[in-house]
C-alpha cells in the first residue's frame, strides 16, 4: 500500500548561507513558477525579484515535496504573494499570474533581448517600448550598438545554447596552455555552476593565480594575446586590477565591487567533426539563405566549431579563497553570505576580504572553510550552495 502522506514540517534557517541547497531538490514545480516571477519582477526593476528569489530558494532546501499548505508552516521567506502563488499551484496544477506572464508579449520580448549578451534590463525595457521583440529587430533597427552589443547579436544562437561540462573543460584545457605558456607555475581553476556540480551553464568561470604573491600581476593582457594570437577569441574586454587604487588611504574596500584582473570574453571552440546535426536549425537556414552567414560560421560549410562565453579572472594567491568563494555562486548563496556577514557578525565580505567592524582589522583565510569559520557559519560545500 501507499505510504500515507504526513503533515512534513521542516524548519529552515533565514538565511541561504545557513541552508544546504542541492542542484536536484524535490519543488521544481513551484521554483519554477516562482522564478519566473522573479524574473517578471526584474524585467519591469521592481522590488519582488529578490522576494520571489528568496521563496523559491527555501523550497529548493527542502528534504521532500510540498503537497500541501501545511507543509509550508515555520519556513522562512515566504510571504503571502508566494504563498498565494503555491496554493494555487497545488491547487489548481498551475498560477494564473505565472501563465499570463510567459504568455506576455512583454516577457517574451524581455527574455529574447536581456538573453543579448551586452544587453541589461535598462536597454531592453527602451527598446521594447520602441516596439523591438527580438535580437533580429535589433540588428535591423540601425541603433548603434557597443563591440559587446555587436558580438551578442552575431553569437546571440551559440551563446544561448547551454555550455556543456565538456565543452567547459576542453576550454579548461585551453585556458591551461595558454596560462602555462605565459607563466610557468600559475594554477586555473573551474569556478561558477560547474564547480556546485551543475551539468551545464550560459558561461565557463575561471580563476587563475599563483602561489607565489606578485607573479600573477599584469597575468591578463598575456593570456588574452595568447590566446588571441592563435584565433581563439571571437570577443573580449579585459579590466585590469584596480583593488589597491580604489582601497588606497582608506581602512576599507569602498564596496564589494569586483576588482581583479578580469576578462569576459567569447572563446571560439572547435568541435572536431561536429556536423550540422549540431544546429538543429542549420538545414532551415541552409535552405532560408544561400551565402548568408551566422555567427561567423559560414552556413553550407561544416557547423564545426562554437561560441562560448567565458570569464577570466586573475587573483593574487592571498585573496583567492575569497575569490573562490565569490565566483563560485550561486548568486542568492553570494548575496545571502554578504547579508549574513553584515547583518549578523558587523563583517564586509567581498570576494578580496573579510574585514570585522568590530576589531577593525581584515581576517585571513587561505581556504574557504576559514571563511565560514570567520562568519560563524557550518561550512556548506560547492554542490550544496545551488541557492
Ligand atoms: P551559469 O553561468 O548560468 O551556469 O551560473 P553561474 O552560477 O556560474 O553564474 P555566473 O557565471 O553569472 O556567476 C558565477 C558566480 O560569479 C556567481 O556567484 C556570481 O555572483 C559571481 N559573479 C559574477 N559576476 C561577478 C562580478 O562581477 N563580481 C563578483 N565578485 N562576482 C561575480
Ligand atoms: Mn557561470
Ligand atoms: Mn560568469
Amino acid at each position: 500500500a501507499e505510504p500515507r502522506p504526513i503533515a512534513m514540517v521542516t524548519t529552515l534557517n533565514g538565511y541561504a548561507c545557513q541552508r544546504r541547497t542541492p542542484l536536484q531538490h524535490h519543488n521544481a514545480v513551484l521554483t519554477d513558477a516562482l522564478l519566473v516571477l522573479a524574473e517578471k519582477a526584474e524585467f519591469s526593476e521592481n522590488e519582488g525579484r529578490s522576494v520571489a528569489l528568496r521563496a523559491a530558494s527555501v523550497l529548493k532546501a527542502l528534504p521532500h515535496t510540498v503537497i500541501n499548505m501545511e507543509n509550508l508552516q515555520g519556513l522562512p521567506c515566504l510571504g503571502e504573494h508566494s504563498q498565494r502563488v503555491i496554493k494555487e499551484i497545488l491547487e489548481d496544477g498551475k498560477s494564473r499570474e505565472v501563465e499570463a506572464a510567459l504568455h506576455s508579449e512583454q516577457y517574451q520580448a524581455m527574455k529574447a533581448l536581456t538573453g543579448i549578451f551586452g544587453v541589461g534590463v535598462k536597454t531592453a525595457d527602451r527598446w521594447f517600448r520602441e516596439g523591438l521583440r527580438h535580437p533580429s529587430d535589433v540588428a535591423s533597427s540601425g541603433h548603434r550598438l557597443n563591440h559587446t552589443q555587436q558580438a551578442g547579436i552575431q553569437h546571440y544562437d551559440d551563446l544561448n545554447m547551454p555550455v556543456t561540462k565538456a565543452e567547459a573543460d576542453a576550454i579548461g584545457q585551453i585556458v591551461k596552455e595558454a596560462v602555462q605558456a605565459v607563466l610557468p607555475g600559475a594554477e586555473i581553476i573551474l569556478t561558477g555552476g560547474f564547480r556546485r556540480g551543475k551539468p551545464t551553464g550560459h558561461d565557463v568561470d575561471f580563476l587563475i593565480t599563483h602561489p607565489e604573491e606578485g607573479k600573477e600581476e599584469g597575468l591578463m593582457p598575456k593570456v588574452v594575446s595568447w590566446l588571441e594570437a592563435r584565433g581563439l577569441l571571437l570577443y573580449q574586454k579585459t579590466n585590469r586590477n584596480s583593488y589597491l587604487e580604489a582601497t588606497e588611504g582608506s581602512a576599507r574596500p569602498p564596496n564589494n565591487m569586483d576588482r581583479f584582473e578580469r576578462s569576459f570574453s567569447i572563446f571560439r571552440l572547435d568541435m572536431p567533426g561536429a556536423g550540422p546535426e549540431r544546429h538543429p536549425q542549420a538545414a532551415l537556414l541552409e535552405q532560408a539563405q544561400d551565402d548568408s552567414s551566422v555567427g561567423g560560421r559560414r552556413v553550407g560549410e561544416s557547423w564545426d566549431w562554437k561560441a562560448v562565453r567565458v570569464d577570466l579572472v586573475v587573483t593574487p594567491f592571498s585573496q583567492f579563497a575569497f575569490a573562490l568563494l565569490g565566483w563560485t555562486g550561486s548568486q542568492l548563496f553570494e548575496r545571502e553570505l554578504r547579508r549574513w556577514a553584515g547583518q549578523e557578525k558587523h563583517m564586509s565580505l567581498s570576494s578580496h576580504a573579510l574585514y570585522d567592524s568590530k576589531q577593525k582589522r581584515y581576517l585571513r583565510a587561505s581556504c574557504e572553510e576559514e571563511i565560514f569559520a570567520h562568519l560563524g557559519l557550518e561550512f556548506i560545500p560547492p554542490c550544496e550552495r545551488n541557492a
